[in-house]
C-alpha cells in the first residue's frame, strides 16, 4: 500500500473548488467530535470542525487519490519541547492496515525536524491509549483535569515500534 503524507491548507469557507482532500478530511475528524451525529444544520456543524483546529495544522494520509486519515497536529508545542497531537482518524475501511502507524511515524519524524524532544497527546479512550501504548507511547503522570484521561508521549528519536 503506498501512501502519502501532506499538509492540507484549511480555507475558512468551503466551496466547489477547495481542494477535494478538505470535505473528505472533515468528514472524518467529524467522526470522531460527533460521534453520535450532529442535530443542527450541516452549515453548522463545519463551522464547528473548523473552529476546532485553532493553532494547529491537519494533515492527511492519502492512498491513491483518496483521503485514508487524517491528524490534527499542533507544533507550536503547548509544553516546551513537546508537539501535541491533538486529534487522529483513520477511514474506518483501512483499519489494521498500518497506516495509523505510518502517520504516527510521519508525525514523531516532523516533531524531530522541528527540534523538539517529545510527540505528546491525551488519548481519545481506553481504545486510543492502546493503540499508541503498542506503538511505544508512555503514559505520563499528568492528566487532563476535565477529562481525567492521562497524557501521553513518546521520544521523537524513536521511530513506533515494529
Ligand atoms: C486508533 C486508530 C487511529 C488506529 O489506526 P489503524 O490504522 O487501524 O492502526 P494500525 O493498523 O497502524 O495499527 C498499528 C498497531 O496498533 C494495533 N492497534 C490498532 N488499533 C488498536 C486498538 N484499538 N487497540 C490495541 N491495539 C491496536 C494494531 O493491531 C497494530 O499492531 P500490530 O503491529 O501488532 O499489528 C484507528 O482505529 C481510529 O481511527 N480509531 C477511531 C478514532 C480514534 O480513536 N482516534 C484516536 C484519537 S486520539
Amino acid at each position: 500500500m503506498t501512501l502519502l503524507f501532506e499538509t492540507v491548507s484549511l480555507p475558512r469557507y468551503i466551496t466547489p473548488e477547495t481542494d477535494p482532500a478538505v470535505p473528505a478530511m472533515l468528514d472524518l475528524y467529524e467522526e470522531l467530535i460527533f460521534p453520535d451525529g450532529y442535530k443542527g444544520s450541516p452549515q453548522n456543524r463545519r463551522e464547528l470542525t473548523l473552529h476546532k483546529f485553532k493553532g494547529s495544522i491537519p494533515y492527511v494520509a492519502r492512498q491513491d487519490e483518496e483521503v485514508v486519515a487524517f491528524a490534527n497536529f499542533d507544533l507550536e508545542h503547548r509544553l516546551k519541547g513537546s508537539s501535541f497531537l491533538e486529534a487522529m482518524v483513520v477511514k474506518e475501511s483501512v483499519r489494521n492496515k498500518g497506516v495509523g502507524r505510518f502517520v504516527v511515524g510521519q508525525l514523531i519524524a516532523l516533531t524531530h525536524s522541528h527540534g523538539l524532544e517529545r510527540l505528546r497527546l491525551e488519548p481519545y479512550d481506553n481504545d486510543a491509549a492502546a493503540f499508541y501504548t503498542r506503538l511505544g507511547f508512555e503514559q505520563e503522570q499528568s492528566k487532563n483535569q476535565e477529562t481525567g484521561q492521562f497524557y501521553m508521549s513518546i521520544n521523537a528519536n524513536l521511530r513506533p515500534h515494529d
